[in-house]
């Protein structure tokens, strides 16, 4: 990359005819940082003074167009598809010369990552406001010349809305925050032994009595202190719908997560007769594992889950289907008669194995509908289903067996991307499950460490996991994801650090603060004071 030249006498000029006009934001603080950006010498700054026109670009499937004020003799943002092998699927070329930008790109992908950066480039006192207004021009921006590729295909943020709720307003924002750094999956783990968060029509009583519980713990793990109030929440299908649709038109993929066999005590508490013991059972109120799962000798549990994951994928065009699969106790089946003859009649030798045929059984129903499945490491136990997608999380050793299995895995590993625990100080941070992953952690982060490298390509890309345990609200969430979010976004799109590696993004961060402050997103301040304090070291 060649060094930015603010070309002083060109700028006065500009100045001088347009006092108002502000000054192009430095290339340098683009998160993540383009691969690639090439500023020859001769070129100055565009002045963007009036509105801009697409050109090329369908505006129903682009929401980043939507705040760009559009006017027939404006400067021209220009689209040319590019076949071939020039760019890859998710790649974009993006220059922007005095007089248009034009941006070249083989798909959809391509084009949502060059509108993330030009957004980036507008200077942040001229986002819009409030949502739905426009970008306010009058300000210039760098001419450059960037050729910019993702080094992983998937790049994502989870989100756990069963241990807390999440109005549907901040899942908007949260996509929000993945647009503007080029994440392109949202996994949205619907499901869990605290709520059920998805209507389900030909089962009602997931969401009646599923998505409520009677109290829930409240402070440390440790203090095992509960309140008494009702607490709960649900996604309506069209709300569901609208969130698919609203990522879509950001470039984002939903991945819904569908929990089975373990973490289903919301579901069983609907319909106790799918567990091994008849229930009764109550949505959870406390956090944790527990021993009541789907029976998984009784064969009324997979025509149930057949019927879930059938209204599931009629909402959810996503290729990859997450099933869970993790945590699941083998307590209930070792005594439950209907899963020991299951394991008789399929001469299972074990529960594992056991747990094996179950997801196998699921993974050949969703293959069937032309989808694939995507599970927790646990799913290696007992033998893999054998189209699966591995989600590494205790460690990236599961996901390292996986890749040499020829699976395609996603690392997603407690340290360092588990963006619920602490990340500057415990002693000075609100209660969080635990540990510690600090946002160099993040940004030192490689999803293909340790993996043999003729295995690399089943290396997917990677995740940062937020459950919701220990945040009761939105604003919380948004402390435990960024800054750390942008560092992921970082080295998921270079595949490693920028140059000038730890400072020179921590100076990136410096401006890329604005942009999330203009967000309205509520980042945590500590890793900040932390990075003053060393810097005075
Ligand atoms: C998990 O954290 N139980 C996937
Ligand atoms: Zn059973």
């Amino acid at each position: 990359m060649k060094k930015f030249l603010p070309l002083f006498a060109f700028w006065l000029l500009l100045a001088c005819e347009s006092p108002e006009l502000t000054e192009a934001v430095s290339l340098d603080s683009l998160v993540p940082l383009p691969s690639r950006m090439d500023v020859p010498d001769d070129r100055g700054f565009t002045a963007v003074q009036g509105s801009v026109r697409f050109v090329g670009i369908p505006e129903d499937d682009f929401a980043e167009m939507e705040e760009w004020p559009q006017s027939a003799d404006g400067l021209p943002i220009i689209w040319r598809k590019e076949e071939g092998d020039a760019l890859s699927l998710q790649g974009y070329w993006l220059d922007i010369s005095a007089d248009s930008v034009v941006i070249l790109a083989a798909g959809d992908a391509g084009v949502h990552a060059a509108l993330s950066t030009l957004k980036q480039l507008v200077p942040t006192s001229h986002w819009p406001e409030k949502k739905g207004d426009p970008i306010r021009l009058g300000f210039a921006w760098p001419q450059v010349h960037i050729e910019d590729e993702p080094a992983f295909e998937y790049r994502g943020m989870h989100l756990d809305v069963c241990r807390h709720f999440m109005p549907i307003e901040f899942i908007e924002k949260y996509l929000d925050n993945l647009a503007l750094h080029k994440f392109n999956r949202f996994h949205w783990h619907l499901t869990e032994d605290q709520g059920w968060r998805i209507e389900i029509k030909k089962y009602p009583k997931l969401t009646e009595v599923g998505a409520w519980r009677s109290a829930s713990q409240t402070g440390a793990y440790s203090e095992q202190r509960f309140d008494s109030t009702r607490y709960g929440g649900f996604y309506t299908q069209e709300e569901a719908r609208h969130i698919v649709d609203y990522a879509r038109r950001r470039g984002i993929t939903v991945i819904p997560e569908i929990e089975m066999p373990g973490h289903s005590l919301a579901a069983l508490a609907a319909y106790p007769e799918l567990s091994c013991t008849g229930g009764p059972i109550e949505v959870a109120h406390g956090w944790g594992v527990f021993d009541d799962v789907y029976c998984a000798g009784n064969p009324e549990v997979y025509t149930f889950l057949e019927g879930v994951l059938d209204e599931v994928m009629d909402i959810f065009p996503s290729p990859l289907i997450h099933i869970g699969g993790d945590e699941c106790p083998k307590t209930r089946w070792e005594s439950c008669s209907k899963c020991q003859l299951e394991m008789e009649r399929n001469k299972l030798k074990d529960e594992h194995a056991l747990q094996s045929h179950f997801i196998t059984r699921m993974e050949r129903y969703l293959n069937a509908h032309g989808r694939n499945i995507i599970g927790w490491d646990e799913i290696l136990e007992g033998g893999l289903a054998p189209n699966a997608a591995v989600m590494s999380w205790r460690g990236t050793a599961g996901g390292i067996q996986a890749a040499s299995m020829e699976h395609e895995v996603v690392m997603t590993p407690g340290k360092p991307l588990y963006f619920d625990h602490y990340q500057f100080n415990p002693g000075e941070e609100p209660v969080a499950i635990g540990g510690f992953n600090s946002l160099m952690d993040v940004y030192a982060f490689n999803p293909v460490a340790g993996v043999p490298a003729e295995y690399h390509r089943y290396i997917l890309g990677a995740q940062a996991n937020v459950w919701t345990e220990y945040m009761e609200t939105s604003d919380h969430v948004e402390h435990m994801v960024q800054p750390r979010a942008s560092a992921l976004s970082e080295v998921l799109w270079l595949g490693g650090k920028r140059p000038g590696e730890d400072a020179a993004f921590r100076q990136a961060m410096d401006y890329h603060i604005q942009r999330l402050q203009a967000m309205g997103w509520k980042y945590a301040p500590y890793e900040f004071k932390k990075i003053a304090t060393d810097e005075a070291q």
